[in-house]
């Protein structure tokens, strides 16, 4: 949940945690049972808070510590859980750490929380290494003393340095904090980045895409073996705080090679951890039925539950995604189109016929705020209104992922269509009335009303067997029964396809009738087959 575009309270134009409380009730009609909140801590908002520069304090303009625990009270008092996020990899520059770090001395140990270096070359007037950040551009800015400080983000977001242990002390302390609160759990940021190596190599190939080159290995700063003993103190921690019926859980967004995934749902480490091989999956059954065949796998494997995302606050709506043609690089073509390769019907289409792929299957599926609404990419936001740093960080060569952020539609009039009483912090195109909430509500044909009918259905059939069996069909097909015996069928293709005779439909994505149409899909029910018995 992107809490500053979900609802706004206070009419400010950003949403706001009193906002979020008055759609409490909205979310438990809509069937979900937690809710993952984008950081909400104390932050210049310069990378939408994932620049946190008081781990304790809420940001203002969100509201107060004592509204974070109103709201967790009455989430659960609807049975919604609450996980926060915690990000570790980086603070903000205005930190009191960093700033005190600047105004240090070279070679103090207040220097030593972050990676602040010498430079190479003539007067250290080069980079120590020549890392690029995530978001475009050298991931080393200069101090006025001439030192150099890592970034692997925005150059307001300094990363720590986990090898000193005051920076594991305080993080332990921030968990507990925020467990004191009753939160349920945590999603870890960049899970997978918290040790550099130490000898800072240089890299052959420094060009990072936005958290997609993490899968390469041999990194000097993905995936290295060192994040783990660090998982493992903290969970000891959310054990020592859970109860039986009231676990704490912690997810981690780890963009690392679908081998070494399994590493962090040890025992010991991460409960979950979010894979993103649908998000990045093509409109492909051959490519999805192996994802979910092998996530599934895995999962079983090392006694987890898998975890499945078509969308989130990073990356292109998969409702613009699936209307684009195949290969089609959607974080660059943001800016630089062809716009008119998008189909944006069919980019609807395909996003229902996923929603009931991704609801059918066992483990926990993550729904992006608006997807439930089918809310488009705002790929068409001028450049003035961007706020997200990928743009300037990137020298204006990237759009960054402010089309997915745009404040939601619940009414289909009023200044920022019912998100506040004023105005909303991103334009919201006028095609978002007829897609808001309200609009929405009671449509049989919506997507709002398929989310809900699929989340209804889910929590009742689906969840208490978490077993799943590929089904063997034709090549455009991905379908798989449950173990409750439901069974889901998604058509890749363009064409219809025969669906299994007897089959009643419980749910489908299109009206169907025997057949299913290209890029459909359904849940079915087949009677029993029952065994003769012997004469
Ligand atoms: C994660 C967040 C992203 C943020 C980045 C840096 O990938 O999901 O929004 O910009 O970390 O904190």
């Amino acid at each position: 949940m992107y809490v500053r575009s979900f609802a706004d309270g206070n009419g400010d134009g950003t949403g706001d945690i009193n906002g979020l409380r008055s759609r409490l009730r909205y979310l438990k009609e809509l069937g979900i049972d937690a809710i993952w909140i984008n950081p909400w801590y104390k932050s210049p908002l310069h990378d939408g808070g994932y620049d946190v520069s008081d781990y304790r304090v809420i940001e203002p303009r969100y509201g107060t510590v004592a509204d974070a625990e109103a709201l967790i009270a009455d989430a659960h008092d609807h049975g919604i859980r609450l996980i926060i996020d915690l990000v570790p990899n980086h603070t903000s520059s205005e930190h009191a750490w960093f700033v005190e770090a600047t105004q240090a001395q070279p070679g103090d140990p207040a220097r030593q929380r972050y990676h602040i270096r010498k430079g190479r070359g003539v007067n250290g007037s080069e980079p120590p290494t020549n890392w690029t950040s995530v978001f475009g551009g050298p991931a080393w800015t200069r101090l006025d003393d001439g030192e150099w400080y890592l970034h692997l983000f925005d150059h307001t977001q300094p990363d720590l340095n986990w090898e000193n242990p005051e920076v594991r002390s305080e993080f332990e302390s921030v968990l507990r904090f925020w467990l004191d609160r009753g939160v349920d759990g945590f999603r870890v940021d960049v899970a997978h980045g918290l040790v550099k190596d130490m000898s800072f190599p240089d890299m052959d190939n420094s060009d990072q895409e936005i958290l997609a080159g993490a899968t390469q290995v041999d990194h000097p700063f993905w995936d290295l073996d060192g994040v783990h003993e660090i998982i493992r103190g903290w969970r000891t921690i959310l054990e020592e705080y859970s109860l039986p019926g009231a676990e704490r859980m912690m997810v981690a967004e780890a963009w690392v090679a679908a081998e070494r995934l399994g590493n962090y749902l040890r025992p010991d480490e991460y409960h979950q951890s979010f894979n993103f091989d649908l998000l990045s999956s093509e409109w492909d059954a051959p490519s999805m039925r192996s994802i979910i065949a092998g996530a599934c796998a895995q999962a079983t494997s090392v006694g987890s539950t898998p975890t499945w995302v078509l969308s989130n606050h990073d990356v292109v709506r998969h409702a613009t995604r699936y209307g684009l043609p195949s290969g089609t690089n959607w974080r660059r073509w943001l800016l630089e189109g062809p716009h008119d390769l998008l189909d944006a019907e069919l980019g609807h289409r395909r996003a229902r016929a996923a929603a009931l792929t991704l609801l059918g299957l066992p483990g926990s599926s993550y729904i992006y705020q608006g997807d439930e609404l089918g809310l488009p990419e705002v790929w068409d936001l001028p450049v003035e209104v961007l706020d997200d740093p990928v743009w300037e960080q990137s020298g204006h060569t990237r759009k960054g992922r402010d089309g997915c952020r745009v404040p939601l539609p619940w009414t289909p009039d009023g200044t920022s269509f019912g998100f506040g009483s004023n105005g909303s912090w991103l334009p919201q195109p006028p095609s978002f009335s007829a897609l808001s909430a309200q609009n929405q509500t009671g449509n049989d044909a919506s997507m709002l009303e398929l989310y809900r009918r699929a989340l209804s259905i889910r929590n009742e059939h689906l969840t208490m067997d978490e077993s799943i069996r590929i089904i063997d069909s034709e090549p455009t097909v991905v379908a798989f029964e449950r173990g409750s015996g439901v069974q889901c069928w998604l058509n890749l293709g363009d064409d219809p396809i025969r669906l299994p005779t007897n089959a009643s439909v419980l749910l489908a994505s299109e009206p169907i009738d025997k057949e299913l149409p290209g890029n459909t899909s359904a849940w079915l029910t087949l009677p029993k087959t029952h065994t003769s018995s012997p004469r």
